[in-house]
């Protein structure tokens, strides 16, 4: 073991385990050393300085540099990284990412807060990754969040091949994609099964029609189609690479009961007035906007899967923080949402919720939840 300072925050036991879900969150807690305890208080190791915004939230927490004991070993574990078919992609934390920006091409800024001794190379940790997941060709790192309507992010090539395409297994499926053209997130890789299995296992015979409004290259809709083979799946994005990707997939999966469109939802949602069975809303930041379509598209009686994200922060310690309070809060506002929709589009609506749960968590006590809703429509 040897000693090394490092950035930490200085928190009270008693608020401990809110302060390192927040900092693991954000990619923020340090691997390299042991939490230290001490007295009445815990200090965390850090990679860099947080965000003031993530310095507000944990507002009881004293930031600042102390000595930890750090293992000598080199640590991949140090920056959480995932892996997208031979791509694997490291998830730094926006503070760090633009500290460590220079860092990564090899010149040092020297007006850098985080001494270099606690720097960690980057192109060691891509060395190590490499080494480690034989599969591996190419390791990246985000320099940027996901952005824009297409919902892409921006990559930097760090070690291995200069690509951005690869083939990505899921749940017996492959993707192909480029992850710098379209939105991808293997962390859903659970959702998208829990959706294909419950089309299956409630599909009539015959099968179902349905609607994955915002479908990216495909992951819900070729499970889907794999799962319930007399089911039809209109999958519609506004980004053409998404599509052609998804077209590919379509080749590469075998599944011929998709129809792919490349358009904004909102301008053809008519053309499939009371349609679907089922309609797949994963756009969480705005599904809330497209629920006039979702409803026109939907028959009299169907079924709505909605993804929205919510903040579960509430002045009751005890209660803030619990998936149970963002829930309610979804509940309630999609159910303003969807009756103001519905009545927009000329329809009645009523909605029962058949399931809400949370499906990751998005920042600190706000989470992506899911909603799966029964609804059943009638002209006004
Ligand atoms: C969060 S991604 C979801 C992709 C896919 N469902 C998945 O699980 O990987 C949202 C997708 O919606 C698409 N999109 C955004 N606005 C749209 C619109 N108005 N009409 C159709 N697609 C849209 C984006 O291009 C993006 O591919």
């Amino acid at each position: 073991m040897a000693r090394k300072e490092l950035f930490c925050v200085r928190v009270e036991k008693k608020h401990g385990e809110e302060v390192r879900a927040i900092l693991r969150e954000h990619a923020l807690l340090s691997t390299e050393a042991r939490v230290v305890s001490e007295g009445d208080f815990l200090f965390f190791p850090l990679f860099g300085k947080p965000s003031d915004e993530i310095m507000r939230i944990l507002n009881r927490a004293v930031f600042m540099r102390r000595m930890f004991e750090v293992s000598e070993e080199t640590s991949v574990m140090r920056i959480p990284y995932e892996i997208i078919g031979d791509i694997a992609v490291l998830q730094l934390s926006d503070s760090y990412a633009s500290v460590s920006d220079s860092y990564a091409s090899d010149s040092i800024s020297d007006d850098s807060e985080i001494s270099d001794d606690s720097k960690i190379s980057i192109s060691e940790m891509a060395a190590e990754i490499m080494r480690r997941h034989k599969h591996v060709k190419v390791v990246a790192m985000k320099v940027s969040g996901v952005e824009g309507v297409f919902r892409r992010r921006n990559l930097r090539i760090i070690a291995g091949e200069q690509r951005t395409e690869t083939v990505h297994r899921e749940n017996g499926c492959r993707f192909k994609l480029d992850i710098e053209k379209v939105y991808f997130n293997p962390k859903l890789a659970t959702e998208r099964a829990r959706i294909a299995s419950a089309v299956a296992s409630t599909a009539a015979a015959e099968g179902e029609r349905i609607i994955d409004m915002f479908a990216g290259v495909g992951c819900f809709s070729i499970q889907i189609a794999k799962c319930s083979p007399k089911s039809i799946i209109i999958a519609i994005d506004i980004n053409p690479d998404a599509i052609f990707y998804l077209r590919e997939n379509m080749k590469l999966n075998k599944v011929s009961n998709i129809v792919a469109i490349n358009e904004n939802v909102s301008n053809i949602y008519n053309q499939f007035e009371n349609f679907a069975d089922r309609i797949i809303m994963n756009l969480p930041r705005e599904s809330h906007t497209f629920l006039k379509e979702a409803v026109t598209m939907l028959k009299e009686r169907g079924i709505i899967h909605y993804y929205t994200i919510e903040s579960a922060y509430t002045e009751d310690r005890a209660m803030r923080g619990r998936k149970e309070v963002a829930i309610r809060r979804a509940e309630q506002k999609l159910m303003t949402h969807i009756e103001k929709a519905a009545s927009s589009a000329g329809f009645d609506v009523s909605v029962d919720v058949i399931d809400a749960r949370k499906v990751r968590p998005y920042s600190p006590y706000t989470f992506i939840l899911g909603l799966d809703i029964a609804v059943r429509k009638s002209c006004v």
